[in-house]
């Protein structure tokens, strides 16, 4: 387990570019934290080092941004799912099968359907320009 003090938006972005180089095809990443946390804009940062042209901002509405980088990079946010059914009615087991890098925010909702295999970013807002973020595996990731 690792953890890092973010004391801007920037380095999270910059701890978002630095881990991508611990995914490839198939990795699996749950970002856990609060509204405000900095999810996304850890996410912008593992785009960026996948080379993303695309604008990367928050699929709260949209629930899944594809991104075509290096590798397709599936970015999904879990906030306004119900429960499972609805998480599987999005298509998300082809998004784990479909090759690329899988960051899912909110990742806290998929209770039971998670990956054995994963890496868990969690975040905590501890002043308004300052975030703790905590990175671990599970399973083969480990
Ligand atoms: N150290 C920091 N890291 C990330 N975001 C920060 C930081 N300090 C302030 N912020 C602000 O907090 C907000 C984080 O938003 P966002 O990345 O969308 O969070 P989440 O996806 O967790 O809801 C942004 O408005 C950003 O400018
Ligand atoms: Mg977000």
């Amino acid at each position: 387990m690792e953890t890092f003090i973010s004391k801007s938006e920037s380095d999270t972005v910059r701890y978002g570019r630095e881990f991508a180089r611990r995914l490839g095809p198939g990795s699996f990443v749950g970002l856990y934290g609060n509204l405000g946390a900095g999810k996304t804009h850890f996410v912008k940062g593992v785009c960026e080092a996948f080379d993303v042209s695309e604008v990367v901002n928050s699929p709260t509405f949209t629930i899944v941004n594809e991104y075509h980088g290096k590798l397709p990079v599936f970015h999904i946010d879990l906030y306004r799912m119900k429960n499972i059914e609805e998480i599987l009615d999005i298509g998300f087991d082809e998004y784990l099968e479909g090759g690329g890098v899988c960051l899912v925010e909110w990742a806290e909702k998929l209770d039971g359907i998670l990956p054995a295999n994963r890496f868990e970013v969690r975040m905590t807002l501890i002043d308004d320009a300052t975030r703790e973020i905590t990175i671990s595996t599970e399973g083969s990731e480990g």
